[in-house]
């Protein structure tokens, strides 16, 4: 969501043919998590990753041949939506339980284990949602080290009364008689509850005892590792041929280009694109960490009179979107074609645009428009794509580790249109982008001196085409009004307004309207998404 050439605008078309191919690391034991459609699946396989170990979330139906091949060290069953007595719930394979690996059932993932080796799983007639207090009878494996009675995060109607033959009931709960089991021999083992929720206290070191005692991986998933791995990928993809990267600024960007500058140092070129849309001082900030500070050899296309050509007239979003993305394709051919003899295309495709493009949740739907503008498929190169296999997090412990600034590692994401999105209702004209950029900057300043910024998922300023009166210096105005936007949320699909303190929102209304001339209101946005989206338009 970052630019129009980067990550994670990467459209559908230009993942290759095996969309959930992400070629896993080789030096690394790898775990895998079959995706039944819970709400928590990617979180699982993300605190697998912070316990130092590799996984892949792959939707339940992919078959047992598409596991076997990963070699995984442990298998973990996803919560999920449906009844396992629902018409069309997902059945669990069989064959999964005789991989040779171990197995742990999470939620609808357990109770797929006990009614399919001959437990008894049941509706029952209250369900269990929430908090809930976890009584130990028998720790066994994998509640070793942890205490009689802790709490726990519970979603579920179905609840299991008795654990298959050859199992040992671990724990019950507020609602679930058996809320916990293990087979030890048979290395099959299930929770009702979610380990992976920060609510379920002790649910990390569960999953650790899984990862490290039960199924023996080890725990070498690191910053570091995924840059030796990924450095040796890169070198062996590209060779000696040349590369170029569409910089944005944002943080998936930066961190793909700055791996394969380490991997092939001056065979890669930056072409920086500044369309006059991005924030104050922002071009120059990636400027200088790119040509001063790391040296990685850049062009920097001062673009700002083409695009607002471009831009004059246009009112509508999409008519917009389409814009500023057809001119930027143009200008960054322009400029690959300068530079003559590229044969591949950097890009910052993120493990969760991949997970969305192969059909694991099909949650993305919503974005798609998002897409517009992205590369046309008749681009002729062949793309390296270093991000592949991470979630943002770890990107962002990448950037650092690779000594990005933390400016920009923690930059917050900022649409690939830029501030042309942000002008509501009219069109984006030089002296409109200078008042909502004196704005933004305002606001940006004021929140990060507040020290809020990282807690923000977006904080930004809205310039809607209209002008209100005021009163200032006893003369009667006539100027802008400007929105303040700012949401927290954890992926961008739902969000919450920001209830930002008033002291803050006073100073930084009062800033606005003293040092901008242009403007004489500030209006503060208070919807949630649903039922807004977080840009206005
Ligand atoms: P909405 O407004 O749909 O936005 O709630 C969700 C996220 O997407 C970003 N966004 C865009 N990113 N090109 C982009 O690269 C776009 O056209 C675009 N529109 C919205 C938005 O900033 C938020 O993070």
């Amino acid at each position: 969501m970052e630019s129009i050439v980067t990550a994670s605008n990467a459209a559908p078309e230009v993942i290759e043919e095996s969309p959930l191919d992400v070629e896993a690391p080789r030096a690394t034991d790898e775990v895998v998590v079959l995706d039944y459609g819970g709400q928590y699946s990617q979180l699982i396989a993300r605190r697998v990753r912070e316990c130092g170990v590799f996984s892949e979330l792959l939707p339940h139906h992919v078959g047992v041949d598409e596991v076997r091949k990963r070699r995984p060290k442990g298998l973990i069953l996803s919560g999920g939506p449906a009844s396992v007595y629902a018409e069309n719930a997902p059945r669990l394979d069989p064959e999964l339980l005789d991989l040779g690996v171990p197995v742990l059932g999470i939620c609808y993932g357990m109770q797929a284990i006990v009614l399919t080796l001959g437990g008894r799983v049941e509706g029952a007639e209250v369900g269990e949602f929430g908090r809930s207090q976890l009584t130990v009878s028998e720790p066994g494996r994998l509640l070793a080290g942890t205490p009689a009675e802790q709490r726990c995060w519970m979603s579920h109607r179905d609840t299991v009364f008795e654990a298959p033959p050859g199992f040992t009931a671990l724990a019950r709960s507020t609602e679930s008689p058996v809320a916990a089991i293990e087979d030890v021999e048979r290395g099959i083992y299930g929770i009702q509850f979610h380990p992976e929720v920060v609510h379920t206290p002790y649910g990390q070191q569960i999953l650790t005892t899984f990862l490290e005692d039960v199924a023996g991986c080890e725990r070498t998933w690191s910053p570091e590792s995924i840059i030796d791995e990924q450095i040796a990928r890169i070198r062996a993809q590209v060779g000696d041929a040349k590369v170029i990267c569409g910089l944005s600024g944002g943080v998936d960007s930066s961190v793909a280009a700055l791996l394969v500058h380490r991997a092939i140092g001056d065979q890669l070129t930056c072409v920086f694109v500044d369309h006059g849309l991005m924030r104050h001082n922002e071009g120059d900030q990636v400027i200088s960490a790119f040509r001063d500070t790391f040296k990685v050899p850049l062009v920097a296309v001062d673009a700002e009179d083409r695009f607002l050509r471009r831009l004059a007239g246009l009112s509508d979003p999409e008519a917009k979107r389409k814009a500023i993305g057809a001119e930027f394709i143009r200008v960054f051919e322009e400029e690959a074609r300068r530079l003559g003899d590229a044969k591949f295309l950097v890009q910052g495709t993120l493990y969760s645009d991949v997970i969305e493009s192969g059909g694991g949740t099909g949650a993305a739907t919503i974005k798609s428009h998002h897409n517009v503008g992205g590369l046309p498929d008749d681009l002729e190169f062949e793309l390296v794509e270093p991000l592949r296999a991470l979630f943002k997090d770890e990107v962002r412990a990448v950037g650092a580790e690779l000594g990005l600034p933390e400016r920009l590692v923690w930059r917050q994401p900022f649409p690939g249109p830029g501030l042309a999105i942000r002008i509501v209702g009219g069109e984006a004209t030089k002296e409109r982008l200078d008042t909502l950029r004196a704005c933004d900057a305002i606001l940006q300043d004021e929140i990060r001196k507040a020290g809020l910024y990282r807690e923000l998922w977006q904080s930004f300023c809205v310039l809607p085409d209209i002008r209100t009166v005021g009163v200032q210096g006893d003369e009667r105005t006539y100027g802008y009004v400007v929105a303040i936007r700012a949401v927290t949320s954890d992926d961008a699909m739902t969000a919450d307004w920001a209830r930002l303190p008033y002291d803050l929102l006073e100073q930084i209304a009062s800033r606005m309207i003293n040092e901008v001339r242009e403007v004489n209101r500030v209006v503060l946005d208070i919807t949630s998404k649903p039922p807004g989206t977080i840009e206005w338009e």
